[in-house]
């Protein structure tokens, strides 16, 4: 390949589609991964557009970190084109996936790139690979901690160790539930009553609801929300400031240890089980690898898995990586450090990956990963397909030798 030619890179989130060039240092495209559709015209709106169409159909794509939307998830990619002014059959795409995704859905993943969008060259890379890969990583035990899955995954000299795979659904749309269960139970608020106050005199769909007041219980856990540097269980007294809140109707409200309350689930989701409606059960697309038990639970039930020796542990266990929008969470390093340090005393453990709410290997750590693995390009990458060799697959290759072959290279 010719390394002058830039590839597009799409990282899909369930929440946010992170998305640019691989010359770009960062994603140049953030947005909503969620579409809206006109219900009398059919019209798709995709991207940040979604927050002035408020009588449509708010839709998802995602689900467990999958892409399960396969009639739809094509407007998310060609709104990535259209917004970066790109043409798809003129460059290499570059997508992510998660370590769980399964053959049929990179057989579709690979259908549609090749055959709706005619890329000439395509490639599928896991995502925690691209995390420690973009970090100048070989080996790192990766924290992703997304909206909707949490996982951990061990890498060994730069190949994952399939058998610590581990993944739940406690993450940051979890976080959100009991914001929400803390404003409208404790509270009493009106559901409604979240709604940002530009919608409160328009027609607005259900769905266009629900997604808005996501957008301030979002607010709300980053802006409030902090995680004790102790398990809340184990401390007698624990002391907080006053935070304050300005709702959307313009009422403050004043939050105090309810601050470490609501983001302790993270870490004890059966200790803070939700009431329905909000329960979140495990769910059978999770797979094997899904845990039912907190953040720690995840990590030590990955290393358990791996019935390794004591060096790899070791290695992974100084080379910890926390990346995914959740991990901005505050206090969430200090707390995820203090419970390793109590449950593996013996180790030396140490993070990397900037703290603070603009750190990039965070928020975007995934689509850098995958934005330099993208641009090596040199010949070698492209061709063997023989051999098994090689990051990308051409369309040409695609078109010879079958969807099923060219899944088994992104195996
Ligand atoms: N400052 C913050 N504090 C706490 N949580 C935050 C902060 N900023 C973003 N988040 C949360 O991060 C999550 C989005 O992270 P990210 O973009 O990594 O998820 P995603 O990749 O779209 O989802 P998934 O990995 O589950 O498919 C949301 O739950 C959001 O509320
Ligand atoms: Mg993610």
């Amino acid at each position: 390949m010719d390394s002058t030619i830039a590839s597009v890179v799409i990282d899909n989130g369930a929440a946010t589609t992170k998305a640019g060039v691989s010359s770009d240092e960062i994603p140049s495209l953030v947005f909503p991964t969620s579409y809206s559709q006109n219900a009398n015209t059919q019209e798709v709106v995709v991207g940040d557009e979604i927050h002035a169409h408020p009588a449509n159909d708010v839709y998802t794509l995602m689900k467990h970190g999958m892409i399960y939307n396969w009639d739809n998830i094509i407007y998310n990619w060609e709104h990535v084109y259209a917004s970066l002014q790109l043409v798809p059959q003129e460059s290499p795409l570059v997508m992510t996936e998660n370590v769980w995704n399964t053959a049929a859905n990179k057989a579709k993943t690979c259908e549609l790139a090749f055959e709706n969008l005619q890329v000439p060259i395509f490639s599928l890379v896991k995502s925690p690979l691209c995390v420690t890969y973009g970090m100048g990583k070989a080996t790192g035990l990766v924290i992703d901690i997304g909206s909707s899955v949490a996982s951990v995954t061990p890498i060994l000299d730069g190949a994952i160790l399939a058998k610590g795979l581990k993944h739940s659904r406690f993450a940051g749309d979890f976080l959100d539930l009991h914001v929400m269960n803390y404003l409208t139970t404790t509270h009493g608020l009106k559901l409604d009553s979240l709604l940002p106050a530009r919608f409160a005199n328009v027609a607005v769909s259900q769905s266009f609801k629900t997604y808005q007041i996501g957008s301030v219980l979002d607010d709300f856990k980053s802006s409030i929300t902090a995680l004790s540097n102790f398990p809340l269980s184990l401390l007698q007294q624990y002391q907080t400031g006053l935070k304050h809140y300005q709702l959307p109707d313009g009422k403050v409200l004043p939050c105090g240890p309810e601050q470490l309350h609501l983001a302790e689930p993270l870490f004890q989701p059966i200790s803070y089980a939700l009431p329905p409606p909000y329960t979140i059960a495990p769910s059978a697309a999770g797979g094997p690898q899904q845990q039912t038990g907190g953040l720690m639970e995840l990590v030590l039930a990955s290393l358990k898995s791996l019935e390794a020796n004591g060096d790899v542990y070791g290695q992974l266990l100084s080379n910890i990586i926390i990346t995914g929008g959740g991990s901005l969470l505050q206090g969430l390093e200090t707390r995820l450090l203090n419970d390793l340090n109590r449950f593996l005393p013996n180790f030396n453990i140490s993070y990397y990956s900037s703290s603070g709410i603009n750190s990039v290997e965070r928020k975007f750590g995934s689509w850098v990963g995958a934005s330099c693995l993208s641009s090596i390009g040199d010949d070698g990458l492209v061709s063997g397909f023989d051999s098994g060799e090689g990051l990308f697959v051409s369309k040409q290759d695609y078109e010879e030798f079958g969807v099923d072959s060219v899944v088994q290279r992104f195996s």
